[in-house]
């Protein structure tokens, strides 16, 4: 299903890669992702999240806080055509995962552009015997999939793109987006800043899409130890929160704040 970065033909497996009829050929790591992200437009080792991020968001994923909304997203999959599904910007796999293991006569596609976050989600894929899940390191403004490819593309607090996920889009396809609400987190901002803000609205600017369906998720969650810095370090406040607050924050025993999400399930106009 992945196609090739240089020249847009398919890619098929040789021996312990991927190549295209022009023999542009791409390596197949241990675990079992491959690196379609070429080093003239990028620079694979730098992008996306880092390795820090990846594993405080792993370890805080794994716990399964944020499971409610995992298994709605799985469901929404399900319940859309979902013979080819594509997870855009899938960092760690955790999502990937659940919706891999929702519709197991699919294939399942994830792609993101740090390649910390694509080598443990792959490496969880080989652990679990996920056979109908595939990684690679790519770009979602420039992805790895043919014209018309995909049923079903997925977004969690990652890039929205109107033109490729078009692109790659069957003809009615679903497109899945997952985004924060207003109120999430805000005990956690709470207790880092004086006058905590709500979130903005997400506003996406989708022309070739229009939405058919929307569902709010809202639960708490009860933290402690450990887990606190985990979320911390997964939201956007990690870079901005004076160092005098994250010293509080890591002394802070328990925490419980309000999760407050939004799925959003657009379909690609005929
Ligand atoms: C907030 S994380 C969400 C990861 C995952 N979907 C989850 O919810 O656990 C955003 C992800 O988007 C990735 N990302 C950022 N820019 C990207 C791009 N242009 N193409 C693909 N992935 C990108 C980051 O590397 C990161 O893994
Ligand atoms: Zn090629």
């Amino acid at each position: 299903m992945f196609i090739c970065p240089v020249c847009g033909l398919s890619l098929f497996p040789d021996a312990n890669s991927l190549k295209c009829k022009n023999n542009h050929c791409f390596d197949v790591s241990k675990s079992g992702y491959v690196n379609l992200l070429t080093t003239a437009k990028h620079n694979p080792k730098n992008s996306g999240d880092n390795a820090e991020m990846v594993t405080a968001r792993a370890q805080f994923l794994e716990k399964d806080f944020y499971l409610p909304l995992a298994e709605h997203i799985a469901d929404t999959v399900k319940s859309a055509n979902h013979k080819t599904v594509v997870d855009c910007g899938c960092g760690e796999g955790y999502y990937t995962c659940k919706i891999a293991k929702a519709v197991l006569d699919s294939s399942v596609f994830g792609i993101d552009i740090s390649k910390h976050a694509v080598s443990h989600a792959a490496k969880a894929a080989k652990k679990h015997r996920m056979s109908n899940l595939k990684y690679a390191v790519a770009s979602a403004f420039e992805l790895p999939f043919a014209e018309n490819s995909a049923d079903v593309v997925v977004s969690v607090f990652a890039p929205v793109t109107n033109n490729e996920y078009a692109r790659i889009l069957k003809p009615h396809g679903t497109l899945i987006i997952a985004c924060p609400e207003s109120d999430h987190l805000f005990e956690l901002k709470s207790f880092l800043y004086e006058n905590p803000y709500k979130n903005k609205p997400n506003v996406y600017d989708l022309p070739d899409f229009k939405i058919y369906d929307s569902k709010r998720i809202s639960f708490e969650i009860e933290l402690f130890g450990h887990d606190i810095m985990n979320l911390f370090a997964m939201t956007p406040y990690f870079y901005k929160t004076p160092r005098e607050a994250i010293k509080r924050l890591e002394n802070l025993d328990r925490l419980k704040t309000l999760c407050d999400f939004s799925v959003i399930v657009y379909k690609l106009n005929g």
